[in-house]
């Protein structure tokens, strides 16, 4: 922010204007501020008036007003930002008195007062004023607070009288008696096992481009970037990051090639056919799976049959929001997702595993998910729900056998209700169960984030949202990403970690995707990705070390910028800039993409003190 000397001064003023009219008499000499005197002095004459509309002290009041205070009390609650105006002469008011004029702080949060932000650097500021105005007296803030208006959390209130977040949060100030660093935020020093695999990751869509090059037909990814109003800013892969064409280069930076089959592209003609909402889809699969593993041979060790196939059914048949932009049929692409992963799986393990000796799975993909008030068992009902119905709706299946009870109960008991002669979520036969139990040689697992979760009742309706009934906030104080659904949540890493060692029989876990975006101005200086990457790396090292989960590699997303799916271009996700602007693409690492080899060199944290 520029700051002109007219309107430090102007502050300056504001602040005796509010503060300095009671305080510069008791904690000063006993009389008003000079500002306000001069001030109101000057709007008087000019008013035409024989005096100043402030009323004088005697000397006498004075000496006795001047140092009538053991201690200065405040209370404050919000922080505008002024700048000098010649206010008019009339009405005579204290308001124009002041010459200045008020405006929001517009980068701090709202609150349920209009004009009233929650700027918590101004308590500093106003702290600092006072030490510095008064000569360092004791200070003891007497009131502080925001208002909130979210409705159904204050009838539940009523009801039961349940503290809110807050409550637990202040009482947790109080008793820590300030913000000790939490020990799950201190910096653990230790190294990952030897065998620890580094990885960065990008997608074929999101980078290679050449969209109609030799022949290649187009994919449903094609078709929803060139449908009107789908992509931020009318982005689309036609080009992407050129990958296509600068293969040698970007591969140079990789050593071993990982091969995803399916990363969201699918072929526009097979959507044709339905998709994923058509059972067929599950052959094609698998003959496609097939050409693949024939012809990339042994050269390709590990492989991942379907990324996030949460998002591709959730996402591109649920919300509709990503391709095919399908609504409502979420259920039945995941199930043939997953039937499709476990026969890509047995026809690697039954024909190929012997001669090529890969490993093979799927990357399931789910944020952490924490209670909004760890002591409401409602919030600790709807965080189990958040989870169940979503790395649970893919993982039970391939890890444990079977979707969740949880899904499974909710789902049947709501269908039922509304008049449906079935549950609306597709049953496995058990033949399919057995089948598809076990498919897996590791746990893929992509992570970014943690939500707080609450109960939401959507009464009748007949989907996933109003089945998994739980909503979905942040912690103000969680830092922000480009993305909105990205907070940065580093503890939630180890969490989930952790949780899937227990919940699903401790698998070896491979992190394939784990990242941070950035929007607007472009700076090769992304200090937050890089604490990003060292607080969340840091959590994967507790998990390994101190969890004892059976982590075995980590993978950042992304090695470079690129098409981030609905979001186009807009959101960057790389340790490397692709600058758009320049026609030959240039590749330019960032600063993370340099602490990130650092952290791969020293295989994690060691510490610096042993010798
Ligand atoms: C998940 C996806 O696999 C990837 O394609 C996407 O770009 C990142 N997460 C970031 O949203």
């Amino acid at each position: 922010m520029l700051m002109f000397p007219c309107e430090v001064v102007a502050a300056d003023r504001a602040l005796q204007f509010q503060r300095g009219w009671f305080a510069h008499p008791i904690f000063k000499n006993g009389d008003y501020p000079d500002a306000m005197k001069w001030q109101v002095g000057n709007k008087s004459e000019l008013q035409g008036l024989p005096e100043t509309r402030l009323p004088s002290f005697t000397e006498e009041e004075k000496n006795l007003i001047k140092g009538t205070a053991d201690m200065f009390c405040i209370n404050h609650y919000t922080t505008k930002i002024v700048s000098h105006l010649t206010a008019r002469l009339t009405p005579p008011s204290y308001k124009y008195d002041m010459d200045v004029s008020e405006e929001e702080e517009a980068d701090s949060p709202t609150t349920a007062i209009s004009n009233q932000r929650a700027v918590a650097w101004g308590l500093r500021r106003l702290l600092n004023w006072i030490k510095e105005e008064y000569g360092d007296p004791e200070i003891y803030v007497t009131e502080n607070g925001v208002a909130t208006d979210i409705k159904p959390q204050l009838m539940t209130l009523t009801e039961s009288s349940t503290p809110k977040r807050s409550a637990h949060y202040y009482y947790h100030v109080m008793k820590d008696n300030g913000f000790p660093l939490p020990d799950d935020e201190k910096i653990l020093y230790g190294q990952f096992p030897k065998t620890f695999n580094w990885s960065t990751a990008s997608a074929a869509f999101q980078i290679e481009g050449s969209w109609r090059a030799h022949g290649k037909g187009l994919s449903i990814w094609d078709k929803f970037a060139h449908t009107p109003s789908r992509v931020d800013n009318s982005d689309n892969g036609d080009i992407a990051c050129d990958s296509y064409n600068k293969i040698d280069m970007d591969v140079e930076v990789l050593k071993k090639l990982k091969v995803t089959l399916y990363h969201w592209d699918l072929p526009l003609a097979l959507q044709k056919l339905g998709g994923w909402e058509n059972e067929t889809i599950v052959q094609r699969f698998r003959d496609y799976a097939d050409v693949l593993f024939s012809r990339f041979g042994s050269r390709v060790k590990f492989w991942i049959t379907l990324n996030e196939p949460y998002i591709v059914a959730n996402l591109g048949y649920g919300y509709g929001t990503f391709a095919p932009g399908i609504v409502g049929k979420q259920y039945i692409a995941a199930h043939n997702l997953i039937k499709a992963h476990a026969e890509a799986w047995h026809l690697y393990n039954d024909k190929y595993r012997a001669t090529q000796g890969g490993l093979i799975s799927i990357t399931i993909n789910s944020d952490w998910v924490e209670p909004r008030n760890l002591y409401k068992q409602e919030d600790v009902d709807a965080a189990e729900r958040y989870l169940q119905f979503f790395i649970g709706w893919f993982a039970h299946p391939i890890f444990n056998g079977d979707y969740p009870e949880l899904m499974k109960t909710i789902i049947r008991k709501r269908s039922l209700a509304a008049g449906l002669p079935e549950s609306r979520l597709p049953e496995f036969t058990p033949d399919k169960i057995k089948r598809i139990n076990g498919t897996h040689d590791y746990f893929g697992f992509n992570h970014y984030t943690t939500v707080l979760s609450y109960p939401v009742d959507l009464g009748k309706q007949q989907d996933y949202e109003g089945d998994r009934g739980t909503g979905t906030t942040h912690d103000r104080t969680w830092i922000e990403s480009g993305s909105s659904w990205l907070k940065i949540t580093p503890f939630g890493f180890r969490k989930i970690l952790k949780f899937i060692k227990d919940e699903y029989g401790n698998p070896p876990v491979y992190v394939t995707e784990n990242g941070i975006s950035e929007r607007g101005e472009v700076t090769l200086n992304d200090i937050h990705r890089t604490h990003y990457y060292e607080n969340y790396i840091n959590q994967a090292l507790k998990a390994t070390l101190l969890d004892g989960v059976d982590l075995r590699g980590y993978t950042a997303w992304s090695l470079m910028d690129n098409f981030e799916w609905a979001a186009g271009y807009s959101e960057r996700f790389g340790l490397f800039y692709v600058n758009r602007s320049n026609p030959t693409l240039p590749r330019i690492p960032k600063k993370s993409a340099s602490r990130y080899s650092s952290i791969i060199t020293c295989n994690g944290f060691p510490d610096p003190w042993t010798p």
